[in-house]
């Protein structure tokens, strides 16, 4: 067949798969080709079971595989045949040098602007999936444009809002495009090549175009503004523990205002993911490279009160089980940092887990999906952690159980079951508050839940 374009997305993630085979359902005059340098990813995309859990992936991408969208490690040839790269390798934390901690790591993606500089004959449209420090495009373009073939390269920014657990559906509908290019005549040529893809299905209204800079930027503010809003309600569970309020009756009287709205206004044990403790971080450093002390530390403060959170549920597990857990059994159930995804990056879970281990507790992992990532963070936790699929299985015995991830299975278990199968007094922290507690009080637990007065039998 012959294709109108040839996509090449680098990087096949957690955001390079889902977008590249929404772009190929809704583009089938477009050929979209994914690689990777991890083999055994692309060989699991191209296999029965691919290689990410999210709801509804598995049938778009057994659908246009091979008809046009395919997956290949072969990343120099993709490269070579590319009219437009989308450059989705993963941008992870710092961890040595300067900014460590803090600052993008941006290895992978200098790396891959020397690979397809190597291997152009032509110039391209580069797009920046990955979420990147603002200004990212220049130094990119800098290395891509001081070449001696005479190739020009146009890059543009175009980050991803979808959302784990939700990708389909988010990439199906967006609320929004971004797209950010140069305002050159080059620029805007590539950027109406960009809108020409999404133009396919997203109303033309939804895809909003900006400068580069403003476009990048824009996605470390997204996820700032939404994490803020947790922390900012997981403030206010712990003030609401002291004083008898309610955390959900004060996230409903609040986000009933239209000024304010209802979403992510959940309180919980603390936001995981890979996604916001990072793009936080970036911003805050950024802006203490251009001397923004007030603004740095404003943004830093909602990445503490997240680990703040979620040190504060161990603490109240510690303290309501008479201050020892030392070889007590305590079910985890979810170690997912949320729930439809398998993902456990930066997991609320994992410390949890650690901090229980670290008062020698005997913790049991339990999670529909995520058991086998938990055993790789979990290793090096020895004989103190175990892991168990069953939910039932993974309760009996244990003096506690604490729910992580809000899987709506959860809220399904037969909990008089699992009560006979504890120690008495039975224990049960609701880390997402999903359970009904009254009930499970009346049943005979003891219950503590996130921003609600505990209800306890003695
Ligand atoms: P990921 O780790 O799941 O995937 C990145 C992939 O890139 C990996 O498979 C890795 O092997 C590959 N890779 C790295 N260097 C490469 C190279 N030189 N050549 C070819 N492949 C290479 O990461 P992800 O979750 O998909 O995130 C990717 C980017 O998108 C990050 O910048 C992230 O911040 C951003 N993002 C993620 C999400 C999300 O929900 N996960 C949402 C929006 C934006
Ligand atoms: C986030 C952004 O939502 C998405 O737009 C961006 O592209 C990537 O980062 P993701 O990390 O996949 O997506 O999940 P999200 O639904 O935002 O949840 C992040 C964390 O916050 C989860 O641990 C979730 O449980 C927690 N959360 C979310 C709450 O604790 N309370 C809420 O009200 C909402």
């Amino acid at each position: 067949m012959n294709f109108k374009k040839k996509i090449l997305c680098i990087g096949a993630g957690y955001v390079g798969g889902p977008t590249m085979a929404m772009i190929a359902r809704k583009c089938p005059d477009y050929k979209i080709t994914v690689v990777d340098i991890n083999a055994a990813r692309i060989a699991a995309w191209n296999g029965p079971e691919i290689p990410i859990y999210e709801p509804g992936l598995e049938e778009v991408v057994r659908q246009q595989r091979n008809k046009n969208l395919f997956f290949s490690t072969d990343v120099d040839a993709g490269i070579r045949e590319a009219d437009i790269i989308f450059v989705a390798v993963n941008t992870p934390t710092k961890s040595f040098g300067e900014g460590a901690g803090k600052a993008a790591d941006l290895q992978y993606w200098e790396k891959t602007a020397r690979q397809i500089l190597a291997n152009s004959g032509k110039g391209k449209i580069i797009v920046e999936k990955s979420t990147l420090p603002v200004r990212t495009a220049e130094a990119m373009e800098r290395i891509l444009n001081s070449n001696d073939k005479g190739l020009h390269f146009e890059v543009l920014s175009n980050p991803e809002f979808l959302a784990e657990g939700t990708a389909i559906a988010d990439l199906e509908n967006p609320d929004r495009v971004l797209i950010g290019s140069r305002e050159t005549p080059e620029g805007l040529k590539a950027r109406q090549e960009v809108v020409d893809i999404y133009a396919h299905w997203v109303p033309r209204k939804n895809i909003i175009e900006s400068n580069v800079w403003s476009a990048e930027l824009s996605k470390l503010v997204a996820n700032a503004f939404l994490a803020q809003r947790v922390s900012s309600i997981n403030s206010i569970s712990a003030l609401c523990e002291k004083t008898e309020a309610d955390v959900g009756e004060v996230a409903y009287a609040i986000g009933t205002d239209s000024r304010i709205g209802p979403k992510f206004l959940k309180a919980s044990v603390g936001f995981g993911g890979s996604c916001f403790q990072k793009d936080i971080l970036n911003l805050v450093y950024i802006c203490q490279s251009y001397g923004l002390t007030e603004v740095a530390d404003y943004w830093e403060s909602v990445v503490k009160l997240n680990q703040w959170q979620q040190q504060r549920f161990v603490q109240t597990i510690l303290s309501s089980l008479f201050n020892t857990v030392a070889g007590k059994r305590i079910a985890l159930l979810g170690f997912a940092f949320k729930a439809d995804t398998g993902d456990t990056r930066e997991s609320p879970a994992i410390t949890v887990a650690r901090g229980l281990a670290e008062e020698h507790a005997q913790v049991v992992v339990s999670d529909p999906k995520a058991v086998p990532q938990a055993k790789i963070d979990l290793k090096d936790l020895g004989t103190f952690v175990e892991f168990e699929v069953d939910p039932y299985k993974a309760c009996e015995g244990a003096h506690a159980v604490a729910i992580l991830t809000e899987w709506k299975q959860y809220k399904d278990l037969d909990f008089d079951r699992i009560l006979a199968s504890m120690q008495a007094p039975a224990f049960l922290f609701d880390g997402r508050n999903i359970l009904d507690h009254k009930a499970l009080f009346d049943k005979g637990f003891n219950v503590f839940a996130i921003g609600k007065t505990p209800l306890s039998h003695f």
